[in-house]
């Protein structure tokens, strides 16, 4: 069967980037059907008069990706197990026909990226995913009761909106917190209530970014800033990230109107800033006249020492916001989280919540206030804090079992680990799709949890492992998949265990 794909080489996207194009949009417009079998990558490159190895790396990624499946001895086809939500939400916006081609008058502003990895990838029984948690340690018993005591209070507040900043006991709850665990100094107003840290982000975009805005931020860097930044229009500046967060000497010195920053445990490479760091950032947010946005999205999970107080704690300006989450603690399902704003912005950032959504749901809010209020989620962060410690512990001894000495960045807390590989292993990225193969998704910077804007000395070798959601057990069986699968490449004759042991690694 040939497959109706056409090659423009005088365009600037890559090769590969147009047949991956190509064939995803074949898959979900429904044209190449779950099952169906496609070319061997060498009769496909002979049908496109290229190389071998670029199909092949296309095949990878549609592998990695969940769109293809590749069988021992069958061939490659269409993943029998499409996710349904993909599917219908691809056609909803791919012109079928002519006809919906014509429907679309008006240019639609082309969101770029950032759909949650989560959704669009096949269930894994070995994922280190770095951004879920632990389904067995939710407290279901206990927020089941909280949520049915909330219900019966009920009373108007399903009639009504509540305050857009979001309810105010909650808020208390949240800024006592603050105070105790950051370091963070602030009243209730200053507090929105948001469905994640993602829209706290939304809203801080919203007050301080448009077309052409100078927006810096770490690189490599959390995809769901860079691409929110992008849809604004903004000109992001990437700063590069050392092995003590980021680099503020290199900074721009003028131009800049907001920072994205993750100084507790970089995202991705889980490196903390330091304090003199953290005073120089201020310090240049001053002269700047730059706003900073502080993501604080898993401080609650410091497993040695005491955490360095938040930027925001530090700050004597009002150029910091904090955006806080309880997707880390609770689970992301739950949509919960707030952006802390300094006191000159509260008016405008009520308003511009108001205009997105009037507020959040109560009923969510009341019961995290509750449960907070009540010490369970003091409780409930100790056990996480211990259970994670015990499988973050886990994770490092079984890597160090089977590859040695190797190199980690990222242990003192959060919910994963950077693992720095040495220069003689392949590319994280082909790490990452021969895993898959091996039935244990890992990840590379780029391939799904960061956003690497190219010339980060750490991307192309630094693997990400989230520990959070495996069990021990789930831990050590996928560690010895890993081994398995990069033992089997014939990329290296020698066995990586033998070459990893001969390697003088520093520890971090
Ligand atoms: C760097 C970073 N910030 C924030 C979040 C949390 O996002 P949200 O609160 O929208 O679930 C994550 C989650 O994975 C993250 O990795």
């Amino acid at each position: 069967m040939a497959i109706p794909i056409e090659l423009d080489h005088n365009s600037r996207q890559s090769l590969q980037g147009q047949i991956f194009d190509q064939l995803r949009h074949l898959i979900l417009g429904g044209k190449l059907k779950p099952g169906t079998l496609i070319p061997a990558s060498r009769v496909l490159a002979e049908q496109l008069g290229i190389s071998r190895n670029t199909v092949l790396l296309v095949y990878d990624r549609l592998i990695a990706e969940g769109y293809l499946q590749a069988r021992k001895a069958i061939g490659t086809y269409v993943n029998l197990e499409l996710p349904e939500t993909c599917l219908s939400a691809t056609r909803r916006v791919t012109p079928s026909s002519p006809g919906d081609e014509e429907f679309v008058k008006q240019p639609v502003i082309p969101f770029i990226g950032h759909i949650h990895a989560n959704i669009t990838v096949q269930h894994l029984d070995f994922d280190f995913c770095p951004d879920r948690i632990g389904l067995d340690l939710f407290p279901h018993k206990i927020w089941r009761r909280f949520v049915n005591k909330t219900f019966m209070s009920a009373n108007m507040h399903f009639e009504e909106c509540c305050d857009p900043g979001g309810l105010s006991e909650l808020r208390e709850v949240i800024a006592a917190h603050l105070g105790v665990a950051r370091g963070i100094s602030v009243s209730s107003d200053q507090i929105i209530i948001t469905a994640g840290s993602q829209e706290g982000l939304n809203l801080a975009a919203r007050l301080l970014v448009k077309e052409g805005t100078m927006v810096a931020t770490e690189n490599p860097c959390y995809q769901g800033a860079t691409s929110l930044f992008e849809s604004y229009y903004a000109k992001l500046i990437p700063v590069p990230v050392d092995e003590a967060g980021l680099d503020v000497e290199q900074l721009p010195k003028e131009g800049v109107a907001l920072l994205f920053v993750t100084p507790s445990h970089q995202f991705p490479l889980g490196f903390t800033l330091p304090i003199e760091r953290r005073l120089k950032l201020l310090d240049w947010a001053r002269r700047c006249g730059a706003f900073i946005i502080e993501d604080d999205y898993d401080s609650d999970f410091r497993y040695r020492g005491s955490p360095l107080t938040a930027l925001m704690g530090l700050d004597d300006y009002g150029c910091v916001m904090y955006l806080g989450t309880f997707s880390k603690s609770m689970g992301a399902g739950l949509r919960l989280g707030y952006l802390v704003v300094p006191k000159a912005l509260i008016p405008a950032a009520r308003s511009a919540k108001a205009l997105l959504n009037n507020g959040h749901a109560w009923l969510d809010q009341a019961t995290m206030a509750e449960f907070i209020r009540s010490g369970a989620y003091g409780n409930h962060l100790r056990r996480m804090r211990n259970m994670y410690g015990k499988r973050r512990d886990c994770l490092v001894e079984a890597l160090r079992e089977h590859f040695g000495a190797i190199r980690l960045s990222g242990l003192e807390s959060g919910l994963h680990l950077a693992w720095h590989l040495p220069d003689h292993y392949p590319p994280a990225a082909q790490l990452q799709t021969i895993a898959l193969r091996h039935g244990v998704r890992i990840y590379s910077i780029g391939g799904g949890t960061g956003y690497d804007y190219g010339g980060c000395r750490y991307s192309a070798r630094t693997l990400v492992l989230g520990f959070s959601s495996l069990n021990e057990y789930q831990i050590r069986a996928g560690v010895r998949r890993i081994a398995d699968a990069f033992a089997d490449m014939s990329l290296n004759p020698l066995s990586m265990r033998e070459k990893v042991d001969n390697v003088a690694t520093p520890s971090l």
